[in-house]
C-alpha cells in the first residue's frame, strides 16, 4: 500500500470503512439474544495475539476490522446483552452509539463557549433535563463528566471549597458501609483523612442514629464534620438512604449532602423510581450516569450542584491563552465547571436519544428493569434450595442456595464459561451471595427464567 503521510483516505474508502463500521455495530446489536454473553480471554492470550511490534508502513484497515471481528473483539464482555445482570450493565442504545460517532467523527472541541458555542448549549439543555428529573431547583446545574467515579470527585472538591475553603485539616466526612468505593477514592484525592463509615440497617440503608452519634462525637472531639455521602441507589442492592431524614439532619448541623445516584438517580423518571428516591430533590450535589440507567453509550456520567454557580467558583482558572474565549458574561464554558478543558460533545447521544424515543420510552425502559427484578425475584422464590437475601430493589435482587456446595464466585466462574448469561456475586452483612441487576430493557422473562434455571442446575 502507498505510504499516506496525510493520514487521510479518500471520500469513497471513508464510506466503505464507515459503512463496514456501521454493520460490524448493527450485526452486534441485531443478534445479541441469540449470541454469548461474551468472554474473558487470559492476558498471556491476548498479549501472544497483540503483541506485534508496531510497524511504520500502511495496513488495510478492513484486514484490521478482520482481525478486530475474530481474536480480539469476541474477548470482551457484552454488557449490552440481555442476559448480562452483572456489576451495572450498560444497556445502551443505537441512536446514542451514533451520535458517539458523530461527536468523534466531526471532533467536536466542548470545553469553551468560543469552540464550540452549539455543544455548551446542547449541554445546557441537557444538564437542565437531568436536574428537572431528580427535581432540583432551577438555580442547579452541572456538567457531563465521563460517570459516577468522576462526578462524585467533581462535586466532593467543590463542596470542600465551599464548606472547608479547601482546608480539610480535621474535616470528616460520612458514608455507609455500602457507599460505592469511587466514593473512597474521592475523597482520597481531595485529602480528606477522616471518613467514618457507618453501619447500614437491615435493609442496606444508612443508620440515622449511629449517623448523629458519630457527628456528635467527632464534634465533641473538635473535629470539623463537613460532608454526609448518601446513597440514591447503591450498587450490592440498590438501597437508597432515607434522604428526607438526611436533608433535615444536614440543614440542622450545616453538613453538606452529597448523594451518589450514579446507578439509581436516573429511575427518578418513572413512577416506582421516583417514590424510592423521595427527597433526592433536597441534596447540595448529586451523581448521576446516563450511561448506567439511561441507557447512554459509555461515558457519559453528569455532576448536578443545588448552586450551580459553586462549580464555577471552584473550577474556573482563566489563563491568559484563553483569554480570548472569556468574553460575554452569559457564554457558559464547560471547562469553567469541572476538571477537564478538552472534552467530547457528550450532551449529543442524550440529545439525539431522548429526542428520538421520547421521554416516555425511557420512563417505561426504566420501569422494565424494576418489572424485571420482581420476575426475577418471584422466580427465584420458587427455585427450589434458593433463599433471597436482598429482595427486589431498584432492579437489583440478591440471592444465595446456603445448601449448594458450589460458592457464589464459583457459579460466576462457570457462568462465564457456558456464556448463556453473566451475573457476579458480592458479599452482604457476611454472606456470600448472588446479584442480577436488571436494567436492561431488552431481557426478556425467557431470559431470566432460563438463566435462573442454569443458575440452579450449577448449585446442586
Ligand atoms: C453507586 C455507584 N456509584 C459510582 C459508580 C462509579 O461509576 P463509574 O463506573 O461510571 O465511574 C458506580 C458504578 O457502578 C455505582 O454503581
Amino acid at each position: 500500500m502507498q505510504p499516506r503521510h496525510s493520514l487521510q483516505l479518500s471520500p469513497e474508502e471513508m464510506r466503505r470503512l464507515g459503512y463496514r463500521v456501521i454493520d460490524m455495530i448493527v450485526d452486534h446489536i441485531a443478534t445479541l439474544p441469540q449470541s454469548p454473553v461474551g468472554a474473558k480471554a487470559s492476558p498471556q492470550a491476548l498479549h501472544d495475539v497483540l503483541s506485534q511490534p508496531l510497524s511504520d508502513h500502511p495496513a488495510d484497515p478492513h484486514e484490521l476490522l478482520d482481525f478486530l471481528q475474530h481474536e480480539i473483539l469476541p474477548n470482551n464482555l457484552k454488557v449490552d446483552h440481555p442476559r448480562f445482570f452483572a456489576f451495572v450493565p450498560g444497556p445502551n442504545n443505537f441512536v446514542s452509539a451514533m451520535a458517539d460517532a458523530l461527536a468523534a467523527g466531526l471532533n467536536v472541541f466542548n470545553g469553551t463557549w468560543l469552540g464550540g458555542s452549539a455543544a455548551a448549549a446542547m449541554e445546557l439543555t441537557v444538564v437542565d433535563w437531568l436536574r428537572s428529573f431528580c427535581g432540583l431547583p432551577e438555580t442547579a446545574g452541572g456538567v457531563l463528566v465521563s460517570g459516577g467515579s468522576v462526578a462524585n470527585l467533581t462535586a466532593l472538591a467543590a463542596a470542600r471549597h465551599a464548606m472547608l475553603g479547601d482546608d480539610t485539616t480535621d474535616a470528616v466526612a460520612y458514608l455507609s458501609d455500602q457507599t460505592h468505593s469511587s466514593v473512597a477514592r474521592a475523597l482520597r484525592v481531595i485529602g480528606l483523612h477522616h471518613i467514618r463509615t457507618i453501619e447500614s440497617d437491615a435493609n442496606y440503608r444508612i443508620q440515622l442514629d449511629t449517623l448523629a452519634d458519630a457527628v456528635h462525637r467527632d464534634r465533641t472531639n473538635n473535629l470539623r464534620p463537613f460532608c454526609i455521602i448518601a446513597n440514591a441507589g447503591t450498587t450490592n442492592t440498590g438501597a437508597v438512604d432515607p434522604l428526607p431524614a438526611l436533608a433535615d439532619f444536614c440543614a440542622a448541623e450545616n453538613l453538606w449532602l452529597h448523594a451518589d445516584g450514579a446507578y439509581g438517580a436516573a429511575a427518578a423518571i418513572c413512577e416506582p423510581g421516583s417514590r424510592a428516591l423521595t427527597g433526592l430533590h433536597r441534596v447540595d450535589s448529586l451523581s448521576l450516569d446516563p450511561h448506567k440507567w439511561l441507557f447512554q453509550s459509555i461515558e457519559c456520567g453528569c455532576v448536578l450542584l443545588r448552586d450551580r454557580e459553586i462549580l464555577r467558583r471552584f473550577y474556573r482558572v482563566m489563563p491568559e491563552y484563553l483569554r480570548d474565549v472569556h468574553k460575554g458574561a452569559e457564554e457558559l464554558h464547560p471547562c469553567d465547571h469541572g476538571i477537564q478543558l478538552t472534552r467530547a460533545f457528550r450532551s449529543l447521544k442524550l440529545w439525539l436519544s431522548l429526542r428520538t424515543f421520547g421521554l416516555d420510552a425511557f420512563r417505561h425502559a426504566v420501569a422494565r428493569g424494576f418489572t424485571l427484578a420482581d420476575f426475577a425475584e418471584n422466580e427465584l422464590r420458587n427455585t427450589p434450595g434458593c433463599r433471597i437475601i436482598s429482595p427486589a430493589n431498584m432492579a437489583i435482587v440478591c440471592f444465595d442456595f446456603p445448601q449448594s456446595p458450589i460458592r457464589p464466585s464459583e457459579v460466576v466462574d462457570k457462568m462465564l464459561s457456558e456464556s448463556y448469561a453473566f451475573l457476579t456475586s458480592t458479599h452482604l452483612k457476611g454472606a456470600d451471595c448472588l446479584r442480577l441487576c436488571t436494567i436492561n430493557p431488552r431481557t426478556t422473562e425467557a431470559d431470566l427464567r432460563e438463566t435462573i434455571h442454569r443458575i440452579s442446575l450449577l448449585t446442586n
